[in-house]
């Protein structure tokens, strides 16, 4: 079959030919119908997993995926053939499956839902991107009637963390780089800075003087973080996806600082299938690309400037 990988950490993701998987006890197979590019892929194909899982090549890359139940393994029983699923294909050894690939196996008992009623490129960008915006709202403790600054708010995990919030009567102040506010409007933000001259930390403390509530920043390094951060007052909450949060520098001006790393299980991957279902959620997809065109993808992804999600189409 054929799939995306590389043959070693730092190569070009390339198309290749590899054997279709086999579902072991309490597996499925699944017949990939998309997958969704995130910033993860690359940094996997990096190595930024070599020191915390084992690893196999060629490593085939990509992570979330639906699709269709075509198989199944003694013991998978969660499931049956037809089924439409989605989920996560990130598992030890890493590479030994992948999203971007025409088939994949995963166990039964892992992370993935149902996909019945959803279309299956929505359903693909569900698990890391607005997996994660679900769970920085929760972990940041955000709550309603509070204001939220959003740093890198038009990509995968900030258009749905824009939405999530807003539906939850939090105010967004979304932080791009030349996306106005119409577009930014349109998914649930109240106000939207542009940082292409740079952070915009001086016009969000002229607007809110007293502090503002909770920074979720998806792309700032240690020392932007802190400059955002420090617009939030005592008792307010600052969450970074790229580990630059300083807690205990923060914890001296009563800020709590959280660098998170998403979990995910079935149970989170329901409901925001069900946010879909009841079109609490839209997902915005800028592109659908073959297969043949996930490398390019991949170091477009690299190079910044997403708008949404991009999808692949085996
Ligand atoms: N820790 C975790 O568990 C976890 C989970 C999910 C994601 N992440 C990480 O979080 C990051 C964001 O993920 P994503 O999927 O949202 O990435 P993405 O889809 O590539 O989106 C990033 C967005 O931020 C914008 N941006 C970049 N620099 C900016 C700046 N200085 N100010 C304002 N906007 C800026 C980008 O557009 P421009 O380049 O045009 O500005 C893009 O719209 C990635 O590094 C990802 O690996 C971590």
């Amino acid at each position: 079959m054929r799939a995306v990988a590389v043959t070693e950490f730092g190569g070009d993701p390339k198309v290749v030919d590899v054997p279709k998987p086999t579902p072991g006890r309490g597996e499925l197979l699944v017949e990939v119908a998309a997958a969704a590019v995130n910033p993860f892929d690359w940094k996997v194909a990096d190595g930024m997993l070599a020191g915390s899982m084992e690893h196999t090549f060629p490593l085939v890359l990509g992570v979330d995926f639906a699709g269709t139940v075509v198989d199944s393994g003694p013991g998978a029983t969660r499931f049956a053939i037809g089924d439409r699923v989605f989920g996560s294909a990130l598992r030890a050894p890493v590479g030994a499956v992948g999203a971007y690939a025409e088939f994949l196996t995963v166990p039964d008992t892992g992370p993935i839902a149902s996909a019945a009623d959803l279309d299956p490129a929505q359903a693909a960008t569900l698990p890391t991107a607005a997996g994660t915006a679900l769970g920085l709202l929760e972990a940041g403790g955000i709550r309603a009637g509070q204001t939220v600054l959003l740093v890198g708010a038009a990509g995968g995990v900030g258009t749905f963390v824009t939405q999530l919030a807003a539906a939850r009567d939090i105010r967004v102040l979304a932080v791009t780089r030349g996306v106005g506010q119409t577009k930014m409007g349109a998914l649930g933000a109240a106000e939207t800075y542009d940082a292409s001259g740079g952070i915009v930390v001086a016009k969000v403390r002229a607007n809110y003087p007293d502090g503002v509530d909770a920074l979720i920043d998806l792309v700032s390094d240690a020392a932007d973080f802190a400059d955002y951060a420090s617009l939030i007052h005592a008792g307010g909450t600052a969450v970074s996806t790229l580990f630059a949060a300083d807690p205990e520098a923060l914890s001296t001006r009563g800020v709590k600082a959280i660098n998170h790393n998403q979990k995910s299980t079935p149970a989170l991957y329901d409901q925001l299938a069900d946010e879909l279902r009841a079109h609490r959620l839209t997902v915005p997809i800028e592109a659908r690309l073959p297969l043949s065109d996930t490398p390019t993808a991949i170091a477009r992804s690299r190079l910044g400037g997403a708008r949404g999600k991009t999808v692949i189409i085996p």
